[in-house]
This record gives C-alpha cells, sequence and structure tokens, in this order.
C-alpha cells in the first residue's frame, strides 16, 4: 500500500468515516436489502421464522414467540428438532464428500485431519453410541473438558444427537474450576483427554483431571481422548474408558436423532458474574440453533462451498456459536485450529489462510494488537486473496488496529463486521449486516434486523447521542438464555434491568440488561464501552473479579483482596491485584508467587494477575465499599477524581508510591 493511500485512510479514520462494503462482496452477499431492517421491524416476531426456516424440524412449530411468562420467554412452541441431525444428517446427501471440519494440529508436521460430513456423521454416531452405552440418557449433561481436538465437536454433536446437554469447560481452566462446574450441574459423565499442544510443548490435561475429580462429589464415568499418543502416558483407572476403544467397539452403529422440543436445552455454558459463582447460562435447541445459525448466513455471510475460520476455542460461547453449530447447519467447511498463532513461527494463521483458502475470517480484536505489535512482514508473506470477509468479537476494536486488519489483512478489500454480544445472546445483536451498511471503525454497528437495543440511563430512559449510558435490549430474540440452571431467581435478579416491572406479566415491561456501557450516535450506529459490572475482559475472555478475589483470600497470609481490570496494550485489560497481608506476613515475593498460584489453581492461567500490589489498606466510601473505580485509575496511572467520600484518603497516596514502585 502507498503512502498516499495511508494517509487518506488516517484522515478518513479521524473523521470516523465509515467504509462502504466492496462491491465485489455486494455482488455476492447473502443479503444486501436495506428493507430488511424494516421488514423485520413490522413483521415482528413473525420475522423470525427466517431464522427457524434455516432448519429441517420434525415437528413444525405452532407459536414463534410464547412471552405469556417474561421473563421466561419460549420461541419456536411445540416444534421439535435434533441439533446433530440439522448439522450432520441433511447434508450428507448433497455434501457428504466435502469437508465438514479442517483440523488443524499445532505441530507444524502434524498429520492434519479432514472430516468430512460422513466421515463426521459415522463418528457422531459412534460416539453418541459409546455414550448410550455408558448410560447417558437424555437430560443427563455431559462435560467436556477439553482442548481443540476434533473430538470436542464430536462429543457435542454426539451428546445432541441423544438429547443430552453438553457443558464445555474450557482447557485452560484448572482443576478447581472444572470441580465447581461438574458439581454445579450435577454431571455424572466427562470427556477429557490427555494432553494438548501448546507452542511446541505437549501439556498434560489429563493429572489435571484427575486432580478435579477429586473435588467433584459424586461418581463419575470418564471418557479419555488419547492425543499425545507416545509422547505421554496416561494411567486409566477404573470407570475410564479410552475413546478409541470406545468409538472402534460401536463400529458402524447408526443412533437415531433424538427428537427435542424446541425449549430442551441443547448446552450448558458456564460463564463469569458479579458473584464468585459461575453462571450456568442454558440455552435451547430451536432458539439457539436458528440464532446461530441465522447470524452465521447473515453477518459472516456463510455458505456451504466456503471455507470459514473462527480462531476462537470452542471452551467459548464463540466456539460453540461460530465453529460448532453456526457453520455446521450451514452445511459450510469449519476450520478448527489447536494451537497458538505464533507457533512455529508469527505467520501461522496466515500460512492456514492460504494453505485452506479461507473465505472469512473472525477473530478477537486482541489477537489483532499481537499481530500489529508482530508486524506487517508475516501476513505479508502469505497469498490471503482467499478472504472476502474479516469479523472480530470479543472487546471493542480500536480504529488503529481496525486499519491494520482491514488494511494488512482485508487487502482494504473485505469488510469488517465488529460483533457485539454475549454468552446469554447465544450469537451477534449488534453489528452490520456486511452487504447492506457501512462499516465504522470502532462501533460495533446498529443493532440486528428484528433486535430492539438501545442505550439508556439509571432509569431507563434513552440518553441523547453521544452520551454514555447501560445498553439494553428491550425486545427477547430467538438466542437469548432461558434461565441459569437451576437458578430462576438469579437469572431475573442478575439480567432484568432494576427498573424492568417484576411484577408485571406484560413483556413489554421486562428489560434485558447486558452490563455494558455505550453510546449511541445520530446515526444509530453504537460503540461499546465495556462492562459495567464486576466483570473484566482479559484478552476477550471473560473473568469475574470476585472469583480472583476469593482464590487470592484463600491463600495464606492474604487478609484481603481487591481485583480490578487495568489497561493493557495487548490483553486489553489486564488482573490487577491489591492485597493487604495478614500482620505476621511479608509482601514478598514469597507470597507474590504464592498468589499466582493460588489464582492458576482456582480458575486458571489466563486470570493471573499482572500486577500484585501490596498494600496496607484498601480505599474504602464511609460505608465501607471498596472504591474499585479508584483503584481503576490507580492501575491505569489516570488523574485521581474526587477522593472526598473516602474514609481512609491518604491510602490512595500510600497506594499509588508503591504502584510507582514497581
Ligand atoms: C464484551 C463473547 C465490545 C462485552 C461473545 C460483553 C464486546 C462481553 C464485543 C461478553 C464487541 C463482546 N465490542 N465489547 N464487539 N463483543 N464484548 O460472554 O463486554 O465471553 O458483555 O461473550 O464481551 O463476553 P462473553
Amino acid at each position: 500500500m502507498t503512502e498516499v493511500n495511508n494517509v487518506e485512510l488516517e484522515a478518513r479514520l479521524e473523521n470516523r468515516e465509515r467504509f462502504e462494503p466492496p462491491e465485489s462482496f455486494v455482488e455476492q452477499a447473502n443479503i444486501v436489502d436495506d428493507a430488511i431492517y424494516d421488514e423485520f421491524e413490522g413483521n415482528w416476531p413473525d420475522c423470525w421464522k427466517r431464522a427457524a426456516d434455516l432448519l429441517d424440524w420434525e415437528t413444525e412449530y405452532e407459536t414463534i414467540l410464547d412471552d405469556s411468562n417474561p421473563p421466561f420467554f419460549e420461541w419456536f412452541t411445540g416444534g421439535s428438532l435434533n441439533a446433530s441431525a440439522n448439522c450432520l444428517d441433511r447434508h450428507l446427501e448433497d455434501r457428504g464428500d466435502e469437508a465438514a471440519i479442517e483440523w488443524v494440529g499445532e505441530p507444524a508436521d502434524e498429520d492434519n485431519r479432514t472430516y468430512t460430513y460422513n466421515d463426521l456423521h459415522r463418528e457422531v454416531n459412534e460416539f453418541a453410541a459409546a455414550l448410550r452405552d455408558l448410560g447417558v440418557g437424555e437430560d443427563d449433561i455431559v462435560t467436556l473438558y477439553m482442548p481443540m481436538v476434533p473430538e470436542l465437536p464430536i462429543a457435542m454433536l454426539a451428546c445432541a444427537r441423544i438429547g443430552a446437554p453438553h457443558s464445555v469447560v474450557f482447557a485452560g481452566f484448572s482443576a478447581d474450576a472444572l470441580a465447581t462446574r461438574m458439581n454445579a450441574a450435577d454431571s455424572e459423565y466427562l470427556v477429557t483427554c490427555d494432553g494438548y499442544y501448546r507452542r511446541g510443548d505437549a501439556l498434560e490435561h489429563k493429572a489435571k483431571t484427575d486432580e478435579g475429580l477429586g473435588g467433584v462429589d459424586h461418581d463419575v464415568r470418564t471418557v479419555v481422548v488419547d492425543r499425545l499418543g507416545d509422547e505421554y502416558d496416561h494411567p486409566m483407572a477404573s470407570g475410564e474408558f479410552d475413546y478409541d476403544d470406545l468409538v472402534a467397539e460401536q463400529a458402524g452403529t447408526k443412533v437415531e436423532p433424538v427428537q427435542r422440543d424446541a425449549e430442551d436445552m441443547l448446552f450448558l455454558m458456564y460463564t463469569s458474574g458479579t458473584t464468585g459463582e459461575p453462571k450456568g447460562v442454558k440455552h435451547t435447541t430451536g432458539g439457539f440453533l436458528s440464532w446461530a445459525s441465522w447470524t452465521s448466513q447473515a453477518v459472516l455471510d456463510i455458505k456451504p462451498e466456503d471455507t470459514y475460520w473462527c480462531s476462537a476455542d470452542i471452551g467459548w460461547i464463540t466456539g460453540h456459536s461460530y465453529i460448532v453449530y453456526g457453520p455446521l447447519a450451514l452445511g459450510t467447511t469449519s476450520v478448527m485450529y489447536e494451537g497458538t498463532p505464533d507457533h512455529p513461527t508469527r505467520d501461522r494463521l496466515w500460512e492456514i489462510v492460504e494453505e485452506y483458502e479461507v473465505d472469512q475470517l473472525y477473530t478477537a480484536p486482541t489477537a489483532i494488537r499481537a499481530f500489529m505489535k508482530w508486524g506487517s512482514q508475516y501476513p505479508k508473506r502469505h497469498d490471503l486473496s482467499s478472504l472476502r470477509l474479516l469479523g472480530t468479537v470479543g472487546e471493542p476494536i480500536n480504529p488503529r488496529a481496525w486499519k491494520w486488519y482491514y488494511t494488512h489483512i482485508g487487502n482494504e478489500n473485505c469488510p469488517i463486521v465488529d460483533t457485539w454480544w454475549q454468552t446469554e445472546t447465544g450469537g451477534m445483536m449488534l453489528t452490520t449486516l456486511p452487504g447492506v451498511k457501512d462499516a465504522k471503525p470502532g462501533s460495533a454497528g446498529p443493532p440486528l434486523p428484528g433486535i430492539d437495543i438501545r442505550v439508556v440511563d439509571t432509569r431507563g430512559n434513552e440518553v441523547e447521542p453521544g452520551k454514555a449510558g447501560y445498553l439494553t435490549v428491550n425486545k427477547p430474540w430467538p438466542g437469548m438464555l432461558r434461565t441459569l440452571y437451576n437458578n430462576d431467581d438469579r437469572f431475573i435478579s442478575e439480567y432484568w434491568a432494576e427498573y424492568s416491572d417484576t411484577e408485571s406479566d406484560d413483556p413489554d415491561d421486562w428489560v434485558y440488561f447486558p452490563e455494558d456501557g455505550a453510546k449511541i450516535d445520530e446515526d444509530g450506529y453504537i460503540t461499546v464501552l465495556g462492562r459495567v459490572d464486576d466483570v473484566i475482559n482479559v484478552s476477550g475472555h471473560r473473568l469475574g473479579t470476585m472469583e480472583i478475589e476469593s482464590a487470592i483470600v484463600g491463600v495464606e497470609g492474604v487478609a484481603e483482596a481487591a481485583v480490578v481490570g487495568g489497561n493493557h496494550e495487548l490483553k486489553g485489560e489486564a488482573v490487577y491485584a491489591y492485597v493487604i497481608t495478614e500482620e505476621e506476613f511479608d509482601g514478598g515475593e514469597e507470597l507474590r508467587s504464592r498468589i499466582v498460584e493460588g489464582v492458576e489453581d482456582a480458575i486458571g492461567p489466563i486470570a493471573r494477575p499482572e500486577e500484585i500490589v501490596f498494600t496496607p489498606e484498601l480505599p474504602k466510601t464511609r460505608s465501607g465499599k471498596i472504591m474499585r473505580r479508584l483503584l481503576e485509575d490507580i492501575a491505569n496511572g489516570e488523574e485521581l477524581g474526587d477522593t472526598s467520600t473516602l474514609r481512609n484518603p491518604d491510602v490512595v497516596r500510600d497506594i499509588e508510591a508503591t504502584v510507582g514502585d514497581d
């Protein structure tokens, strides 16, 4: 790209200019008519038939939306279907020999695996039969504690086939985190693996699993996938089964897909909230699958003949919706990569894009910031001309990173969709339809058609354009969470805005509160500002400050702790921990490393504090609440605002001095 061009682009970004969809994209886009916004609004909720129609239903639904018992909204009531049949069986006739999953292992000399729809169908059936033989029945929750190996989506679809909801626990989470989730879900079945590769090293996973199982308060039957072969020997205990043996025993077995009610649970996904207890977000078969499929088609522009790649981990919601369910329901080829982007070299992703001729790439701003830092020489080494659309998710993307992505990856020829959504929403909510709307770097965009999102003040009144407020979703949508597992009360108190009339059975009185701050522009584009609760977003991973605090307080010698998110160049936010030690303990290196260990044991390395600041006191209000905002300002080295309401104003100077010392 020439110098002149670059200056022009800078100016366009400076002016918050919009970027029109490239003509070549519009010519082939799944959605090209702006009228869809009015059409959906005028025809709401019947417009959602369009999402449901992307699926094959065994029994047609009777009602699109049942809103008689808000906020327990139900979608496609009376319908029945099976998610694995929708992701596999229905594609066999036309696309049986086409790739469903292109799996790329991390080692450069790996025998990468291609699963055609026929292959995937066969193995999902065999594993579904094996799970049944192990005793898994309809509605039994199966925990999947697995890294990015093909057996993970296979296990998910096998569970879906027999109507057993899965609960995937991110492989990077600790043994304790596994135990907490298995206990909370009363899950008696677990699929795990021996280990996996990370930056060239074989990491063990089985010993961590065993440790986690030690904390589970009921019997568990465990299946172990052998990823590492001879590299890592894992002893098998009784009640444990080898995945390959189970599948081999079932060679050729077919399992009739269980017809699930549209509202039956497809999966649970534990995510972080304000309190220390993770929340079991419940997603349903009809609503979630239609939502993942519809947004994959409308926003990611997926067509069956595409090779599409979402570089997230299936251990998070993004991988559920946009590596597994959405793309496979549409019959496309979904790429799945085991490892990190810098192994063996920093052009690994670009090498994969080139080799597989990837059409769409969906990744996270934190990754883009790392690519920027590494430099454009890495993507330059590869032919990326197969790309036609780029996407981001997980956190706001700043215009500079947007520009880098647009220029160096998209060659100024691909629309970028900045997609705002959450574990709870099941799929995308706020983003541009790439063949219809211009992109405005830094703003996720307007709500998708049929989605009613507003930016409001604490009373629920819409704020003026340009002013910060809270994001709310004012109408239900098919992909929404239905409740928190076994905890309807918490579901209501966590998500339905305080001004919602919780006594009312008028659905309009109920407003969903995602806990994000935002501002809206005159043109209706929304810029998401970040969480307004005690959740921090580290490299796009959602972590609860309370979970981290309770891990730190559990370390011997710690009296009190407060955790906040501080700005971080690559991670977006990083964990800052302020710690008061017990009297007889010193805040030194030894305690510091025990704190890090404590956090890694309780949650996982992703939650490791970036900074640990030992302090004699924490800034508190007169009523005794920790002033997190102040601690955030200290972490970010910002000017401190009004400290007059503080009970102990001097402490702020003390902490500042300590941070300065580091
Ligand atoms: C944040 C990930 C700005 C937001 C899919 C949300 C974003 C939280 C964006 C959900 C975006 C996600 N722009 N912020 N495009 N996408 N977020 O549940 O704070 O892991 O509430 O779901 O990530 O994180 P979760």
